[in-house]
C-alpha cells in the first residue's frame, strides 16, 4: 500500500511533513504497514497538502488535509479509498489538472523524486539514450526544429544558442544551468528540482553532448534550501548509477555535474553576473558581447539555460521535435509552465501550450480573486515586469502577442492583484527593488533608481512639481534605453504601464499622461 505526501516547499509551507509525520504514528498505532512517499507536488497548490493513496495502481486524492484530520482519515478507510468530505477522487481527473497538457510536468507528483527506477519507468532517460546514437550537430539541428526558446526570460532560441557554442573553438565548454530563479511569483524551477531532478540532469547531459562540453554546474537560488538537498541527493543517485561520469550509460561519453549555491541577489540571475559570481566573484554584470556563447565561464564557450528550458530537451529527444514544434502557435511552440499567484482563489502550476488566452488562465483556472472583489491588474514575467489591465486579458500567451502589448512572458510568472492594490505604489516599488538590486555598474540603473524613488515620493505624497510626469518618464527612457542589463532595463516596465492604465493611482488624468507616454 503507497500512500503519496508531497515534500514540495509549498506543500510544507502549508503542513505536508506534519501530515506525513501523522500518517505514519497512526499507521503503527493501527499495526498497519504502509509505504509513504514523499513525492513532488502536483502543482495544485490550493489543495496542499494533497494525500494519494494507490490501491490496484490508482490513486484517489485526499487534500487539502490537515494534521488533525489524519485520524479521521484513517477511521473513514481512506486508505481503501473511502468517503471523506477532503475526497477528490482520481487528481489527474480534477479539471484543473485533466485540463492542462503536462509535457516537461508529466511526472510531476506521481512519482519518488528520488527513485531513478520510478523515473527511468515513467520515460526518463529516453531522451539521453537517443541522444547517445545522434551526433552533436542532430542533437542540435532537433532542438532547433522544436522551435524550444528559453523559459528564463529573454525568448531566444535554444538551437541558435546552442550551436554558437557548438562551432566555437575552445579546449574547454561548459553548460550552466540558471535556477537562480529570482523572480516573484515563480517556482517552476523549483518544482522540477524538487519534484523531478532526474529530468534536470539529464536535459543537462544532452546539452553538453549536443555542444561538445564535459562539465555543467547549476547554480541554485540560496533561498532553496530543500531544492538543494533533493538535487544533492539525485546527483549522487545519478552519478552512483553511471548516469554521470566517464562512461555515460555505458557510452565511453563523459559529463561531469556539480551544485554551486547562489549568492542570494536577484542580479545574479542575470547570465553574465551569474558567471561572475559562478567564478567566487562579486555578481557584476559583464558587458556583451562577447557572449557567455562564446565565451563564458573562466572564458570559455558555456551555454546558459534556465531549468525549464533544460528541462525541455530530454522530452523533445524522446518524442521528437515536431511533437514538440505541434504544440503553441506561431513562433511560441510547446508549452509554458505557467505560475499562478497572487490573490487567486486556485494558485499553482498550469502547463499549456502557447496560444491560451490569459483570461481563461486567471478564470478558468485560477477561478478569479481569492477575496472576491474584482480583479485589477496582473503583474507578468517577473518584478519588472508590466501591469496589465482586464482589457488586455484576451491577449494570448505568446511571445510575440504579449510583445505587442508592451507586455512579456518572462519566466511564465503571472501575479494578481483586486481592486485595493494602488499602482502607484507598486511603482514605487519597482524602483525601490532596483535600487537595492543594482549592481552598481551603470549609471541609468545605479542612480536612476534613486531618482525614480525621489520622484515617485513626490508624486505620491501630491506635493509634485508642474513637471514630474514628464521627468519620470523621461527618466524611464533613458533606464530602457541606457542601461547595460535587464534589471535596470525593466525597472521602468511597471511604472510605465502603471501610469498609462491606472493614471489615477499617480493622481494624474488619461489626458496628462498620454501625450507624455506617446515617446516611450
Ligand atoms: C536581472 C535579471 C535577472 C534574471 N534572473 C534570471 C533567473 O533567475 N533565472 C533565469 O533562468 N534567467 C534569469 N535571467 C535571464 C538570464 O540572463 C538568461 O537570459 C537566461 O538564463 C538564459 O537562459 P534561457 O535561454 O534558457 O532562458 C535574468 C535576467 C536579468 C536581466
Ligand atoms: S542595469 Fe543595473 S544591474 Fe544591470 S549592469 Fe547596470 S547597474 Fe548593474
Amino acid at each position: 500500500m503507497k500512500v503519496y505526501v508531497p515534500r514540495d516547499y509549498s506543500a510544507c509551507a502549508m503542513g505536508a511533513d506534519e501530515v506525513a509525520r501523522a500518517i505514519e504514528r497512526e499507521a503503527a498505532r493501527r499495526g498497519l504497514s504502509l509505504d509513504l512517499v514523499r513525492n513532488g507536488s502536483r502543482g495544485l497548490y490550493w489543495l496542499e497538502p494533497l494525500v494519494e493513496v494507490e490501491r490496484n495502481g490508482e490513486r484517489i486524492g485526499y487534500g487539502p488535509v490537515t494534521e488533525e484530520e489524519v485520524e479521521g482519515l484513517f477511521a473513514a478507510g481512506f486508505l481503501e479509498g473511502k468517503e471523506h468530505p477532503a475526497r477528490l477522487g482520481d487528481p489527474e481527473e480534477i479539471p484543473y489538472l485533466r485540463r492542462q497538457k503536462r509535457v516537461v510536468f508529466r511526472r510531476m507528483g506521481r512519482t519518488d523524486p528520488l527513485s531513478l527506477d520510478a523515473y527511468r519507468q515513467q520515460g526518463g532517460l529516453a531522451g539521453l539514450t537517443r541522444a547517445l546514437t545522434l551526433s552533436p550537430q542532430q542533437i542540435v539541428e532537433e532542438v532547433t526544429k522544436s522551435g524550444l526558446r528559453g523559459r528564463g526570460g529573454a525568448g531566444f532560441p535554444t538551437g541558435i544558442k546552442w550551436k554558437t557554442t557548438l562551432q566555437a573553438e575552445a579546449d574547454r565548454k561548459y553548460v550552466v544551468c540558471n535556477a537562480d530563479e529570482g523572480d516573484s511569483g515563480t517556482f517552476s524551477d523549483r518544482m522540477v528540482i524538487e519534484g523531478d531532478p532526474f529530468l534536470l540532469i539529464e536535459g543537462m547531459i544532452i546539452a553538453g553532448l549536443a555542444v561538445g562540453a564535459t562539465e555543467g554546474y547549476v547554480y541554485l537560488r540560496s533561498e532553496y534550501p530543500l531544492a538543494r538537498r533533493v538535487f544533492e541527493e539525485a546527483l549522487e543517485k545519478a552519478r552512483a548509477a553511471g548516469m554521470l561520469g566517464n562512461d555515460i550509460l555505458g557510452s565511453g561519453k563523459s559529463f561531469a555535474l556539480n551544485l554551486y549555491i547562489g549568492a542570494g541577489a536577484y542580479v545574479c540571475g542575470e547570465e553574465t553576473a551569474l558567471l561572475e559570481s559562478l567564478e567566487g566573484k562579486r555578481g557584476m554584470v559583464r558587458p556583451r558581447p562577447p557572449l557567455p556563447a562564446i565565451r563564458g565561464l573562466w572564458q570559455k564557450p558555456t551555454v546558459v539555460n534556465n531549468v525549464i528550458t533544460l528541462a525541455s530537451v530530454p522530452v523533445i529527444l524522446a518524442d521528437g521535435a515536431e511533437a514538440y514544434a505541434q504544440l503553441g502557435v506561431g513562433r511560441s511552440k510547446g508549452t509554458l509552465p505557467v505560475q499562478l499567484s497572487g490573490n487567486l482563489k486556485r494558485p499553482g502550476l498550469v502547463e499549456v501550450p502557447f496560444g491560451i488566452t490569459l483570461e481563461e488562465l486567471l478564470f478558468e483556472y485560477g477561478g478569479g480573486t481569492a477575496s472576491g472583489r474584482p480583479l485589477k491588474t496582473i503583474q507578468i514575467g517577473g518584478p519588472l515586469g508590466p501591469f496589465l489591465p482586464p482589457s488586455l486579458f484576451s491577449v494570448t500567451l505568446d511571445y510575440e502577442e504579449l510583445t505587442k502589448v508592451r507586455g512579456i512572458v518572462g519566466h511564465g510568472g503571472i501575479v494578481a492583484f483586486d481592486d485595493t492594490v494602488n499602482l502607484g505604489r507598486m511603482a514605487r516599488y519597482a524602483m525601490e527593488y532596483c535600487a537595492g538590486e543594482s549592481c552598481g555598474k551603470c549609471t541609468p540603473c545605479r542612480i536612476g533608481s534613486t531618482r525614480g524613488m525621489e520622484l515617485l515620493d513626490q508624486i505620491l505624497s501630491g506635493k509634485k512639481g508642474p513637471g514630474a510626469a514628464e521627468l519620470l518618464v523621461d527618466l524611464c527612457d533613458v533606464m530602457v534605453n541606457a542601461s547595460l542589463c535587464g534589471l535596470g532595463g525593466m525597472t521602468p516596465f511597471p511604472v510605465l504601464s502603471g501610469l498609462r492604465f491606472f493614471p489615477e493611482d499617480f493622481g494624474y488624468s488619461k489626458e496628462e499622461v498620454e501625450p507624455l507616454l506617446q515617446k516611450v
